[in-house]
């Protein structure tokens, strides 16, 4: 079996579904956020506020590299932004080990998920109305679905979560 990484946007459930798809195959999970912030001592919101977005960019990216250099193969959700930077998404697409899975949420259903947890989340923190921050995810997200779509298989991730599960499982097995 491969690793199975889980990628999209923030909010777009790829923890919740991950710690799911893992305990159904048996399989460790492993959030990469959480794992750089133990690996660093820090939280996200104080890397980006301290180190800038760019140590924080570069701190993921190689985490997820010392994940996968390791024999076990578990499930990984990835930071938002992780495949977006440093060909990496299309080092994982083209890496034999990997399966990569992407959570696709619309926008209304990402609006709905952040609105109240802004604050934790350094991208968008400073956006105080809901126009700006509907302005700010749909141009983002369309910047992002550029390496997304790349993803071995595409997840309808608007549904809810068993049924979300039940297709990722009759994709993979
Ligand atoms: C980010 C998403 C976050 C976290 C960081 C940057 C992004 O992870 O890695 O705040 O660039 O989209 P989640 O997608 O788990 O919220």
């Amino acid at each position: 079996m491969k690793n199975l990484i889980l990628l999209g946007y923030m909010a777009s459930g790829k923890s919740f579904i991950g710690k799911k798809l893992a305990k159904r195959i048996s399989y460790n999970f492993i959030d990469l956020d959480a794992y750089v912030e133990k690996k660093e001592q820090k939280t996200v919101k104080q890397l980006f506020d301290e180190k800038g977005e760019l140590y924080f960019r570069k701190a993921e990216k190689k985490y997820l590299a010392t994940l996968l250099s390791r024999d076990e193969k578990v499930v990984i959700a990835l930071g938002g932004g992780t495949p977006c930077y440093y060909d990496t998404m299309d080092e994982l697409v083209n890496n034999r080990a990997v399966e990569t899975l992407y959570l696709k949420v619309s926008i209304k259903e990402i609006i709905k998920r952040v609105t109240k947890e802004t604050a934790k989340r350094p991208l968008i923190a400073h956006l105080v109305t809901e126009e700006a921050l509907v302005e700010f995810v749909s141009k983002h997200l369309f910047e992002r679905s550029y390496f997304y779509n790349k993803a071995h298989y595409v997840i309808d991730a608007n549904q809810p979560a068993d049924i979300i599960l039940e297709d990722i499982v009759a994709k993979l097995f």
